[in-house]
């Protein structure tokens, strides 16, 4: 399956099941490094369900992990707004926390996640997205583990959605221009 339709857009094949496995697989080789730590898994809801989940069993140590829940995008617009719909509900204080992310756009997502983590006051907080728009980018904040850069094109699949469809590919497709 080259193309899907969904909704009224049109996408195409971006990236295959292999590369995604050999993505998250070599992520989770460079977080071995994080072992040590002890680190708290917190991920971002609802996209980074698929990716955190092959992440995490890939690591080979285990871990606690929470789930938290924002939302800013309407359709394939960041709507600059943030709900937190789910907050976790753990001491992370003097923990090291890991925010799991799908996708860093603009990065006012996670901008406003590590605002809302720092009150909680852990000893440290890591980033690590599967992907990262490096330039549509606009914070500060060093984004620790990246699986892939890509161009400003707006993606589905493996949990990223467009209006709340296209979650369940297991592939990741880029929406076709005419
Ligand atoms: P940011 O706040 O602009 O960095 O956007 C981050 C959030 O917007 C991500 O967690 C995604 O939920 C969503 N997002 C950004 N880019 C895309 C995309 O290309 N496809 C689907 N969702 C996206
Ligand atoms: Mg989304």
């Amino acid at each position: 399956m080259s193309l899907v339709q969904i909704h009224d857009k049109e996408f195409g094949l971006f990236i295959s099941k292999k590369e995604l496995e050999s993505i998250v697989d070599q992520m989770a080789k460079k977080m071995e490094s994080l072992q040590s730590q002890a680190p708290i898994f917190i991920v971002v809801l609802n996209g980074s369900f698929f990716f955190a989940s092959d992440l995490l069993k890939a690591l080979s140590f285990d871990s606690e992990v929470h789930f938290i829940k924002v939302k800013s995008y309407e359709g394939m617009e960041s709507s600059g707004k943030m709900n937190l719909i789910l907050d976790i509900n753990v001491d992370v204080s003097n923990r090291t926390i890991v925010i799991l992310e799908d996708i860093i756009d603009t990065g006012t997502t996670l901008h406003y996640l590590i605002i809302h983590l720092q009150e909680k006051n852990p000893k440290k907080i890591i980033t690590a997205s599967l992907l990262f728009k490096p330039n549509s980018y606009k914070q500060e904040h060093t984004i620790d583990f990246i699986g892939k850069s890509i161009e400003n094109d707006f993606v589905v699949g493996y949990g990223l959605d467009y209006d709340e469809l296209g979650r369940t590919l297991p592939q990741i497709f880029k929406l076709k221009h005419d």
